[in-house]
């Protein structure tokens, strides 16, 4: 593996920024992708699940760190934890069900058994076998090294060295979590739709801040009305390109890869909506209306400039915020294999008609039934093979539309944004920040090295 990354040198000469064209090999090098196991997700916060899914103690729930197994719990004293789902003794899973309530994880192979802090408080033959002679204490489940929630959003990181989670998210990450905590009080839906496709992983995420293919990747699913008219029947062509806003998009950097793009609320769009022209835009079925974003207590967190935001956050490396109450991870399964978890939330005010119409707009959507997402895994699928082949990765891939023409503006309390029209400067956002989280040694060096919030009049 690091082979590899001396012949080529930095990780950095792999996204020309300047230039906005990035090496193929990253997205199919397997060499790459084991780096990536360490020096991204086993380094950074990464989302676990939410409050509202282990509310009780002994509740549990099962999700990954990079490919690494991870229980996310609430432990006896109400305080989160999280634990490598690997046994001490032969590395056997301890947790096999998704999610549930338990007082112990009992591993199957030989019944060494664990309370829900990770101690190790239970092994077959102690005393007739072991003799003893086992120090209990320091056979306990490897633990997190850091739990921390931020709005009922549960995150964990391995790395000691790593900044508390309010600094890894920074203004960015913060505003993305905002944006879907400010819809109210929120509990996520029951089950979580996973789904594998054939994609690097970065892949996938670079499509949450495309909106350049939506015309061309999903006319079908548009014809078929996965946007329908409220009236019925799919969406005319003026409605989509209200929607889509191709000339009013906002761009919203933060540090380390954190980004938000895609459309922007108009001032128009307020009048309109103050006026009761209309009572949402944009948004797939099931969101109330946009009236959420006014309310002070939003308003305070998101500011005017994340009010309006309506495009797709991506907090880094891999966690989405969609705009209509669902959230994906996008898990790296190999090089050339993803999975996506799709989590549905419901702010607990809406009514039953409004949370079946929500779940049933994130069904639509996304998700192993959802049309866009079909659309979607097809071109990852086939961008993911045609970075793989000896010739082609002599060619880099295209990243230039509209690069280092955003003009930054900065107030003084932040965050850094672009507004204009479409454009791929969150997706390159995104990759240079993947190059020095990839040259880092450690977090230190990350911190020291990375690629600030541009500055007010800066063009990116
Ligand atoms: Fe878990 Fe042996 S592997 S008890
Ligand atoms: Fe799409």
């Amino acid at each position: 593996m690091a082979m590899l990354h001396e012949l080529k040198g930095p990780f950095s000469s792999f996204v020309d920024v300047e230039n906005g064209t990035i090496a193929r090999e990253i997205f199919s090098d397997e060499a790459i992708y084991q780096m990536e196991l360490e020096r991204i997700f086993a380094r950074a916060w990464n989302f676990m699940c939410h409050e509202s899914q282990i509310p009780k103690t002994g509740d549990f729930f099962q999700t990954y760190i990079g490919e690494e197994s991870v229980i996310a719990t609430r432990d006896k004293t109400g305080a989160l934890q999280v634990l490598l789902n690997s046994c001490r003794h032969r590395g056997n899973a301890v947790c096999r069900a998704e999610s549930g309530n338990t007082r112990s994880f009992l591993c199957t192979y030989h019944g060494w058994t664990y309370d829900l802090e990770g101690k190790l408080i239970g092994v077959p033959g102690f005393k007739d076998f072991y003799k003893e002679c086992l120090d209990k204490a320091k056979w306990g489940l490897v633990k997190a090294a850091k739990v921390a929630s931020y709005k009922g959003f549960v995150f964990a990181t391995m790395d000691p060295e790593a900044p508390e989670l309010e600094d890894f998210l920074g203004e960015v990450g913060r505003m993305s979590l905002d944006l879907v905590a400010g819809q109210g009080k929120l509990v996520a839906v029951e089950g979580i739709q996973k789904n594998i496709i054939g994609t690097n992983w970065k892949l996938a995420v670079d499509n949450l801040f495309d909106w350049y293919h939506g015309e061309m990747s999903h006319a079908s699913a548009m014809m078929a009305g996965v946007m329908a008219d409220p009236n019925g029947g799919p969406l005319s062509k003026e409605a989509r390109e209200a929607i889509l806003a191709p000339n009013n998009h906002r761009i919203i950097l933060g540090d380390y890869g954190h980004a938000i793009g895609g459309p922007r609320l108009t001032p128009e769009f307020w009048e309109t909506f103050e006026a009761g022209q209309i009572k949402q835009q944009g948004v797939a079925r099931g969101q109330r209306d946009e009236s959420w974003r006014k309310r002070p207590e939003v308003l305070a967190d998101l500011g005017e400039i994340g009010r309006d935001v309506r495009g797709h956050p991506n907090i880094f490396p891999n966690m989405w915020i969609a705009n209509n109450g669902q959230i994906c991870m996008r898990m790296p399964k190999g090089h050339d294999k993803t999975e996506l978890w799709w989590f549905t939330f419901v702010p607990e005010e809406y009514t039953e008609e409004e949370r079946k119409a929500r779940i049933a707009g994130a069904n639509h959507a996304f998700g192993p039934a959802g049309l866009l997402e079909q659309d979607d895994g097809e071109n990852w699928d086939q961008s993911t093979r045609g970075t793989r082949g000896v010739v082609a990765r002599r060619y880099p891939l295209n990243f230039q539309m509209n690069v280092g023409q955003g003009r930054v503006t900065r107030p003084e309390n932040g965050p850094s944004y672009i507004d204009g029209p479409m454009n791929e400067t969150a997706q390159m956002w995104t990759w240079r920040a993947w190059a020095e989280w990839m040259d880092a040694e450690d977090w230190a060096a990350l911190q020291n090295n990375h690629t600030r919030a541009p500055q007010d009049g800066e063009f990116v």
